[in-house]
C-alpha cells in the first residue's frame, strides 16, 4: 500500500517537473522571440516614430545595413520616406539628400532628389566638373560640366548655307546632328516654316568672344544668364544649334512665332531638344532660348519631351556613372 502511495506522489512529482519546465520553456521562447524580434530594424523604426508602411518602404529600399544605423541616429523625418521613393532617387547620393534635406526644409522630396543629382546645392561654376565625353551625344555641358579649351569634336560638317547665314563653313555641326537637322528641316518645310541655323559649332576660344562681349555689355550676372563661360557651351560639341526663320531672326520675339512653336512640339522626333525652356530657368540657369537646340538622339529627345525634364536631370539619373 505505502509502496502504492509513493509511486503516485512520484508520478505527480514528475507531472509537476514536466508542467514547470514546459511552462517555463514557452515563457523563454516567447522572451527570446521578443528579444530578437527588438533587434530587427522593424522594431527599432517603429520605436522611432515611422509607421508600419514607413517602415516596410525604409527596408524595401535601403539595402546597405550602414545606411539604416545612420538613419536611426537621426531624428525621425517622414521626408524620407518620400525621397526614397522619389521617381530619380539615386542610392549612391543618399547621405547627401539627407544632408540637404536637413539645411533646406522649405523643399519637398522631388526637389532634393533633383537639386542633389544635378549639383544645384552648388552654386554655378562653384564646382569644376570634367564634362565626359566618352558617352558622345549623350555628353553634359553645362555650368558644372566643361569641356577643355582644345576639345574640338572630329566629324564637323560644313552647314549648306540653304540652311545657314553666312559663308560656307562658317556654320559647322556634328555630322549626326547635321543629318537629323536636315530631317527636320524637310518635316518642318513640308508644314510651311523654313528654319535657318544662325549659329551652331563655336570653339572655346569663340565662345569666349561671344562671352565677353556680353559681359562687357551686361556685366557677369547678366552676360551668365544668356552665355556660356568658355568651356560650359553647348555650342562647342558641335551638337547645339540656334535655329530660327528665315523670315525672324530676332531673340526677342522668336518665341512668338509659329517655327518657334513647331520646333519646340516636334524637335523631339528628330532627336533635338529645347535645351532652355522658359520654366526651367532655375535649373538650367539660363534665360529662356525658344532657338537653342541640342541633338542627344530620338530616344533621349522623346524622353526628355514627354516627361518634361531637363538634359541635366536625365544625365543624372541614366547617364551618369
Ligand atoms: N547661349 C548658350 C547658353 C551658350 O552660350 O552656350
Ligand atoms: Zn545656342
Amino acid at each position: 500500500m505505502a509502496t502504492r502511495k509513493r509511486l503516485k506522489k512520484q508520478v505527480y512529482i514528475v507531472l509537476g517537473i514536466i508542467v514547470i519546465i514546459f511552462i517555463v520553456s514557452i515563457v523563454g521562447i516567447n522572451k527570446y522571440q521578443e528579444y530578437k524580434y527588438h533587434q530587427t530594424y522593424e522594431y527599432k523604426f517603429l520605436e522611432q516614430g515611422y509607421n508600419a508602411n514607413e517602415v516596410k518602404i525604409l527596408l524595401n529600399n535601403i539595402e546597405e545595413e550602414k545606411k539604416l544605423i545612420f538613419l536611426l541616429k537621426e531624428e525621425k523625418n517622414s521626408k524620407i520616406i518620400n525621397i526614397l521613393e522619389e521617381k530619380y532617387y539615386l542610392d549612391k547620393n543618399f547621405y547627401n539628400y539627407i544632408d540637404y534635406m536637413q539645411n533646406n526644409t522649405e523643399l519637398d522630396a522631388k526637389e532634393i532628389v533633383r537639386n542633389i543629382n544635378i549639383h544645384l546645392n552648388y552654386d554655378f561654376y562653384e564646382t569644376k566638373l570634367n564634362t565626359d565625353t566618352s558617352v558622345d551625344t549623350s555628353m553634359l555641358v553645362n555650368k558644372y560640366y566643361t569641356l577643355s579649351n582644345d576639345y574640338e569634336p572630329d566629324d564637323l560638317v560644313n552647314v549648306s548655307q540653304n540652311y545657314a547665314w553666312g559663308d560656307i563653313g562658317s556654320q559647322k555641326v556634328r555630322e549626326v546632328a547635321y543629318n537629323a537637322f536636315l530631317d527636320m528641316w524637310n518635316a518642318a518645310h513640308d508644314s510651311g516654316y523654313y528654319l535657318m541655323i544662325n549659329s551652331s559649332y563655336r570653339s572655346y576660344a569663340d565662345q569666349e568672344a561671344v562671352y565677353e562681349n556680353y559681359k562687357k555689355i551686361s556685366g557677369e550676372s547678366g552676360a551668365d544668364k544668356i552665355a556660356a563661360r568658355p568651356g560650359s557651351s553647348e555650342h562647342q560639341t558641335g551638337l547645339a544649334i540656334d535655329i530660327f526663320s528665315k523670315t525672324n531672326t530676332n531673340k526677342n520675339t522668336f518665341a512668338d512665332t509659329e517655327e518657334a512653336k513647331w520646333l519646340a512640339n516636334n524637335a523631339y522626333k528628330y532627336g533635338f531638344i529645347l535645351r532652355y525652356p522658359e520654366d526651367k530657368v532655375d535649373i538650367t540657369g539660363y534665360s529662356y532660348e525658344a532657338w537653342h537646340y541640342r541633338y542627344v538622339g530620338v530616344d533621349i529627345a522623346t524622353y526628355i519631351y514627354k516627361n518634361d525634364i531637363t538634359f541635366e536631370e536625365y544625365y543624372a539619373y541614366y547617364i551618369e556613372k
